[in-house]
């Protein structure tokens, strides 16, 4: 299941057979008949749409809040970001089954893989309420580094995707909300506090099977945190942090203050 989603590449079609699998797997756990987890050999890339063009950072379109267009260019780059995040939820599915977990974590993947999916639904409908589409724009090409750099590191991958990368989102997404609510467009802001909603429980899994893995090996959670993603990602990480929705979601200030390239406000004191 998982591979078929990753080797889907339009992107509608993508989601559409991600939501399908996950009814499937969550309907054959209710039955209690689960589906086997299986192995299966995950493509080092998935397969993505002939659009959008994926172009160098600095040459995807400008996201200025302030004009149409500029948000259009937002709305396009959090849908790619979504869609990137379907194929990395299929792909830890798959990639890592060697490592033997409890049906729990399957369940969690699937569940945030289908969010994921929603998510690309909903700001695809956003964006062809604006007469755009998702591919009428450049988009970054970066998105897929994270999982290839851990591609054998499961641990890695866990402290680099959910925990700092979606936990990145519950930083930027309350911002975006404003821009949108500025704008009256009613229609974004709803979709965009589904997805926020939602993502806190992401980061929650992260952080939950990360502190998993580490009991199983009696390692300390927060060194092999630290370590793990100045081995995996490149640069600090950025304040202002959400501390509030972090916390919500499993993640203390110490996992990531002095991963930081600032000191935390209150250490003044
Ligand atoms: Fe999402
Ligand atoms: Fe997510």
């Amino acid at each position: 299941m998982a591979v078929d989603v990753l080797t889907t590449a339009d992107g509608r079609a993508k989601t559409a057979l991600s939501r399908d699998y996950a009814r499937q797997w969550f309907a054959a756990r209710e039955a209690g008949d689960p589906i086997a987890i299986g192995d299966a050999q995950p493509p080092l890339h998935p397969s993505r749409p002939e659009k959008p063009e994926l172009l160098n950072p600095r040459d995807v379109p400008r996201r200025r809040p302030g004009s149409a267009q500029g948000r259009i260019a937002i709305l396009h780059s959090v849908a790619h970001i979504e869609l990137n995040a379907v194929d990395l939820h299929w792909d830890i599915i798959a990639r890592f089954t060697d490592t033997k977990m409890p049906m729990g974590f399957y369940d969690d993947w699937v569940k945030a893989a289908d969010e994921e999916s929603k998510h690309f639904n909903l700001l695809c409908d956003c964006l062809e309420a604006q007469g755009s589409h998702y591919g009428a724009m450049g988009a970054h090409a970066g998105m897929w580094r994270a999982a290839e750099d851990t591609v054998d590191d499961f641990m890695g991958r866990l402290a680099v995707v959910p925990m700092v990368l979606e936990a990145r989102g519950l930083d930027v997404t309350p911002g975006m909300i404003d821009i949108f609510q500025s704008a009256k467009d009613t229609q974004t802001v709803d979709a965009l506090k589904v997805i926020y909603a939602e993502e806190v429980g992401h980061v929650a899994y992260g952080s939950k099977w990360f502190h998993f893995l580490c009991g199983r090996h009696d390692m300390d959670p927060k060194e092999a945190f630290h370590q793990l993603v100045r081995k995996y990602f490149h640069g600090a990480l950025k304040p202002p942090f959400n501390e509030e929705k972090r916390a919500e979601a499993g993640l203390p200030p110490d996992f990531y203050w002095p991963l930081a390239d600032k000191l935390p406000p209150h250490s003044q004191n």
